[in-house]
């Protein structure tokens, strides 16, 4: 495999083949709310398949495109469906979307996700903002050699998630009108969701929601240097909190419920970043 910088490079050439667009925010929209991408102002698409060396997401739920357009007079480029660990892909590869979107120039990536809600007053449709995240999956994108071009060897996390970044979709969620709570993300490798165990555990070591993605992008884009912030939409219950058992399709029928909900908070926070 060629190196990192080459391969974000090829990539590069092939966006620059279809479109000239420079974003200034980044966003990786999770299940349900791949919608919001085609809604952009004067949206230009440009297919994963397309772009040498970016994963195609394998799972419903998650379309595969990127959309380069405006949100309330903003530049952003969205990365529509992201790919996984659990589908075999290293967690570097994971992570080379969100690389692209700094490269094309976002200084700010904004990251949804579907999660199961572990805080017992979690229910199917909260919205929470990440205010940190535990990774237990066990692997980091940063493994390997370091590129020194792209960040230090030890990248600090302590604020990981960015506070103004959070502050403002607070105030977006105030004006209009949804709720949204603040919580810890646990990332575990997946496919099979927790037992109740594992949530039993989690809960006790301060995780608020689960889910199988988001953290290796954020450690990669502090890595980089880029401004992170994250949304999850609780669209389950965690194994054991509620006496039924869970499924795909469930997580998915959640996020669409909750999908015009969560794109009016986006746009009212973008609208806050012009
Ligand atoms: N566990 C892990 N990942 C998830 C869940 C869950 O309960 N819901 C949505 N993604």
């Amino acid at each position: 495999m060629p190196p990192l910088s080459q391969r974000l490079d090829e990539a590069l050439k092939g966006i620059r083949a279809v479109s000239s667009f420079v974003p200034r925010v980044g966003l990786v929209l999770g299940s349900g709310l791949g919608a919001f991408g085609d809604g952009l102002d004067g949206v230009v698409k440009v297919p994963f398949a397309e772009i040498p060396h970016l994963p195609t997401p394998g799972v419903s739920g998650h379309a595969g495109a990127l959309c380069l357009g405006h949100v309330a007079g903003v530049p952003v480029a969205c990365l529509q469906g992201r790919s996984h660990s659990y589908e075999g892909h290293e967690a570097d590869t994971v992570v080379f979307g969100v690389r692209l979107l700094a490269k094309l120039g976002c200084g700010i990536v904004l990251l949804t996700n579907a999660a199961g809600g572990i805080r017992p007053s979690f229910k199917p449709g909260t919205l929470m903002l990440i205010s940190d995240h535990l990774n237990l999956t066990g692997k980091n994108p940063l493994v390997g050699p370091n590129e020194a071009s792209f960040g230090p060897r030890f990248p600090d996390m302590t604020r990981a998630y960015d506070r103004e970044l959070g502050a403002l979709a607070h105030e977006a969620a105030r004006e209009v009108g949804v709720p949204l709570m603040d919580g810890v993300y646990a990332a575990m490798l997946g496919p099979s969701y927790e037992t109740p165990a594992e949530i039993h555990m989690l809960r006790t070591i301060g995780a608020d929601a689960v889910g199988m993605s988001t953290a290796y992008e954020v450690i990669a884009l502090r890595h980089a240097g880029v401004r992170a912030a994250a949304i999850s939409c609780i669209t389950n219950l965690a194994a054991g909190i509620s006496g039924s058992l869970l499924n795909h399709g469930e997580v998915e029928e959640t996020a669409r419920e909750a999908r015009d909900r969560f794109a009016s908070l986006l746009t009212a926070w973008i609208r806050r970043m012009a």
